[in-house]
């Protein structure tokens, strides 16, 4: 997978065609969960792909205050709770997003608004836990909806052709040396890895694209800041998380050898954080 042109060209479609996804490219999908790279590969998850009646029975229970976004299918990833297991889902669920992506399907992340209800709608028995519900299917032609944010009481579907939802760029995502201090990654040259996962960040769906990740380039280390706000809840944060994650891993791992992966740790250093930021984990460059 070319992660960057993935993670660069994505977006959130929010009108599904009633078309359904080919047995293959179900199977193509289902081969990528099988073998594609994970956040902590020791957490058992599992994935189910559902099907035309799917929307009844996720009504209400996913979605901005509770809208569905109506898919042909929903993918549900089936975690077992252990530490991390939400930033692990996040990262396995982007990876098929981009995965779908490639395969000329759209998808939109869905907010989980609750999860018991959730499990008995879906009949799901067991100690797993939903970690991620992600609406997939075809574009319903012409009709891309953007999602427009006027409150977080007013969250509406604005329908019009082909317009981007706007991110911040890599000067209003990264720091250099601690929080604040102006980056230099945006002065490399754009074909570098480095530059290229950077850039592959800045275009990571998160929750009502509030985007608020930073990260601070420290020597040979990119550092992952979550700042709590009042409309991201701690699930919705550490999904964001995970999806930032892979955009950053998916981009130089797969580039170059010699990069050693995330560490969902903090470290003992001052990063001069502001009230309400904490380091999410590391990445050794
Ligand atoms: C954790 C998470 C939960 C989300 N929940 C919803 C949702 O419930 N409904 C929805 O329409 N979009 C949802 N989204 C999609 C975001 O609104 C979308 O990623 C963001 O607006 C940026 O747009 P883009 O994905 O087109 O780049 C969610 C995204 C994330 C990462």
């Amino acid at each position: 997978m070319d992660v960057f042109t993935l993670a660069t060209n994505r977006r959130s479609n929010r009108e599904f065609a009633k078309r359904e996804i080919s047995a293959d490219k179900i199977q193509e999908l289902k081969d990528h969960f099988a073998s594609c790279p994970r956040l902590v590969p020791d957490i058992n998850v599992e994935m189910l792909i559902l099907g035309e009646d799917a929307a009844e029975k996720l009504n209400a229970c996913v979605g901005y205050h509770r809208f569905l976004i109506k898919a042909f299918h929903y993918i549900v990833l089936l975690s077992d709770v252990d530490e991390h297991y939400i930033e692990n889902a996040g990262y396995i669920g982007e990876e098929l997003v981009l995965k779908l992506t490639e395969m000329g399907i759209e998808s939109c992340w869905e907010t989980i608004a609750d999860e018991p209800l959730l499990k008995k709608r879906l009949n799901l028995a067991g100690d797993k836990a939903v970690a991620a519900v992600i609406a997939c299917g075809y574009e319903e032609a012409g009709l891309f909806a953007r999602l427009g944010i006027k409150s977080p009481a007013e969250i509406f579907l604005k329908k019009k052709a082909g317009a981007p939802v706007p991110k911040k760029t890599i000067p209003q995502m990264f720091y250099d040396d601690e929080w604040g201090k102006a980056e230099t990654i945006s002065a490399l040259d754009p074909d570098e890895d480095l530059y290229k996962a950077c850039a592959a960040v800045c275009h990571a769906p998160s929750f009502l694209n509030l985007q608020p990740c930073r990260l601070i380039h420290d020597g040979d280390k990119i550092v992952l800041v979550d700042v709590l706000d009042e409309m991201t809840n701690a699930t919705d944060a550490k999904l964001n998380a995970g999806i930032i994650m892979m955009h950053f891993e998916g981009v130089v791992s797969r580039q170059s050898s010699g990069f050693k992966g995330w560490k969902l740790e903090a470290l003992d250093k001052d990063y001069k954080l502001p009230e309400g930021a904490y380091i999410v984990g590391f990445y050794q460059l």
